[in-house]
């Protein structure tokens, strides 16, 4: 089943002088369970591709769908949809500092109408699948660079997302951390969310176990390759739909 669908969707910044063209014609379609990586170099167009699925940018033309539903259609009451749906990771984790990683995650599903008690349960599962401590007191600026990366990851699953995005989320780690996120990546997908991780890096993008590698180069998408066989949407129960891994790319 259809996660994510892109359907000629164009994209331009600005108007008259300044417009810029930052997607052409953009058509893919992800399944439920796919780990899609999302490659090309700097003004590729990725961090935008990323922003129109979450409704930040609006496409001049084509179609977007997630989870079966086209978001140019949904109203703006509807937006909660979207941010229920797609949970997102950037490079800065926007996190609150002065929060405990408790209520961090906690006050995100709060945000989208959750009740304080079940928001609590969630949020402490959802570290604890990250493997940092729920009672921990400390606040979120004291932890390390890694740690506050799997907070924000915590905070993007919590709720249980149909999509994930990651915009660069490796980009000031080093690469121990930058394998474990990877490995947290590819789990999440077992679980029958859709990964979309956006990558300039080579390194990045040999150690992700994805199924689905995407190359855009200057707004269009050059390339889309399975490289699993067979990406039936995998269930949290399969446990054979292991990680296969992937060759590096050049
Ligand atoms: N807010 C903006 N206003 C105008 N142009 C933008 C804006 N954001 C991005 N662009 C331009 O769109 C193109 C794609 O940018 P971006 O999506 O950020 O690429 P990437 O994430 O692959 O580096 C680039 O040419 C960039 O300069
Ligand atoms: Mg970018």
């Amino acid at each position: 089943m259809a996660t994510l669908e892109f359907a000629d969707v164009t994209m331009t910044y600005g108007s008259g002088s300044t417009r810029r063209r930052a997607l052409l014609d953009v058509s893919f379609v992800l399944d439920r369970g796919a780990f899609a990586v999302l490659s090309g170099p700097s003004g590729a167009g990725k961090s935008t591709l990323l922003k129109l699925i979450l409704a930040m940018e609006r496409p001049e033309s084509g179609s977007i769908r997630v989870a079966g539903r086209d978001i140019q259609r949904l109203r703006k009451a509807s937006i909660p949809y979207l941010r229920r749906n797609v949970g997102s990771i950037f490079q800065d984790f926007k996190l609150l500092l002065e929060a405990t990683p408790l209520e961090n995650v906690a006050l995100s599903l709060q945000i989208l109408g959750m009740r304080h008690r079940e928001a609590q349960a969630r949020a402490r599962r959802a570290l604890e699948r990250v493997e940092i401590s729920p009672d921990t007191r400390r606040a979120t600026r004291c932890l390390s660079g890694g740690e506050q990366q799997r907070v924000a990851i915590a905070r993007a699953l919590a709720g249980e997302p149909a999509v994930l995005l990651a915009d660069e989320p490796t980009g000031n780690l080093d690469p121990r951390l930058t394998k474990e996120i990877l490995e947290l990546l590819a789990e999440v997908r077992l679980r029958g969310t859709t990964v979309l991780l956006a990558t300039h890096d080579p390194q990045v993008m040999s150690w992700a176990d994805c199924t689905d590698f995407l190359r855009l180069q200057g707004g269009k998408l050059m390339e889309h390759r399975k490289t699993l066989d067979g990406v039936a949407a995998p269930r949290a129960s399969d446990e054979q739909a292991g990680p296969v891994l992937m060759g590096a790319v050049a």
